[in-house]
């Protein structure tokens, strides 16, 4: 089902990178947008450029981490647009580095953002869609979902958690006319790199260099995720390096796993 025109949406994690490509993207749409962020001013930079842009637009204080603080941000959107038509469950971290380095402290914060949030999200928007008739909901994961690679446990674990919860929900919300989009992008440059917590810093730096290579930036994986959307698709897979890969694993995941993966690694690390 097609988001309807001047869509109702929310987006949180708005601040910046790529929730903040998603809410210019439905500025292009003449949007009513509620841009979330546990950085306010971040947030109100970007509801600013979606005004500027033809949107209409709220800046909302979120840390997607606390329930109370997302049932508050569902609640806030209904009283401003009289509702939402989709919501976008964006905001996220990364931990990387070697498993048995990574400390308790920094599973249990991106458990809280990438998992917890992305949940939370799920449990206050769906009572009103299905209150409504309607609805669409955004999730973003990652290719790190699906094709879990070295010393991103944490990241894979929560990205791989956000696909199974999204697939659960396709089918048990089709009969409630609410849709569900996965994305799964590789790299593409936002600031993520400068708020994950590493333990590799040589990973920092190639996780650099891949995303300043991508050839879909962000603003391009939103058009595709809100394409994804309207077309009613699961999966969204904005770049063909991620495609191809998941297609390979599909098809032979043992042999991914043992051989391709670790030599993929390896020759990255390397460069
Ligand atoms: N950049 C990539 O290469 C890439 C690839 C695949 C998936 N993703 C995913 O895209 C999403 C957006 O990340 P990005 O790359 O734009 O990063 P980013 O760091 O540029 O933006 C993330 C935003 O989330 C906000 N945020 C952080 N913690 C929050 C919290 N507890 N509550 C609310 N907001 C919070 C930050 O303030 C920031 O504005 C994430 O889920 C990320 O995992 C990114």
């Amino acid at each position: 089902m097609s988001l309807p025109q001047r869509p109702r949406a929310v987006v949180t994690g708005a601040g910046g990178g790529l929730g903040r490509a998603l809410c210019l993207e439905l500025a292009r749409r003449r949007a009513r947008v509620i841009a979330a962020d546990i950085d306010l001013d971040a947030a109100e930079i970007t509801a600013a450029a979606v005004r500027d842009a033809g949107g209409e637009a709220r800046s909302v204080a979120c840390d997607v981490a606390q329930e109370a603080q997302v049932e508050a941000l569902a609640e806030h959107a209904a009283q401003a647009f009289g509702g939402t038509d989709l919501i976008v469950n964006n905001a996220g971290v990364a931990v990387a580095g070697p498993m048995a380095e990574i400390p308790s402290a920094d599973w249990a914060w991106i458990m809280g953002i990438n998992l917890w949030g992305v949940i939370y999200g799920c449990r206050a928007f769906i009572p009103r869609f299905k209150a409504q008739g309607h609805g669409a909901i955004l999730n973003v994961a990652s290719a790190a979902g699906l094709l879990c690679t070295p010393e991103m446990a944490p990241y894979n674990v929560t990205k791989a958690g956000v696909v199974a919860l999204s697939e659960t929900l396709c089918s048990e919300l089709k009969p409630a006319r609410i849709g569900v989009t996965v994305l799964c992008p590789t790299f593409f440059q936002t600031n993520i790199i400068q708020a994950t917590r590493s333990r590799n810093a040589n990973h920092q730096h190639v996780a650099e260099k891949l995303m300043a290579r991508a050839k879909i930036q962000a603003p391009e994986v939103a058009r595709v995720a809100l394409a994804s959307v309207d077309a009613g698709e699961l999966y969204s897979l904005p770049h063909a390096d991620g495609a191809w890969a998941w297609r390979i694993k599909r098809m032979s995941p043992e042999r991914f796993y043992q051989k391709l993966v670790p030599r993929y690694f390896k020759r990255t690390m390397e460069r």
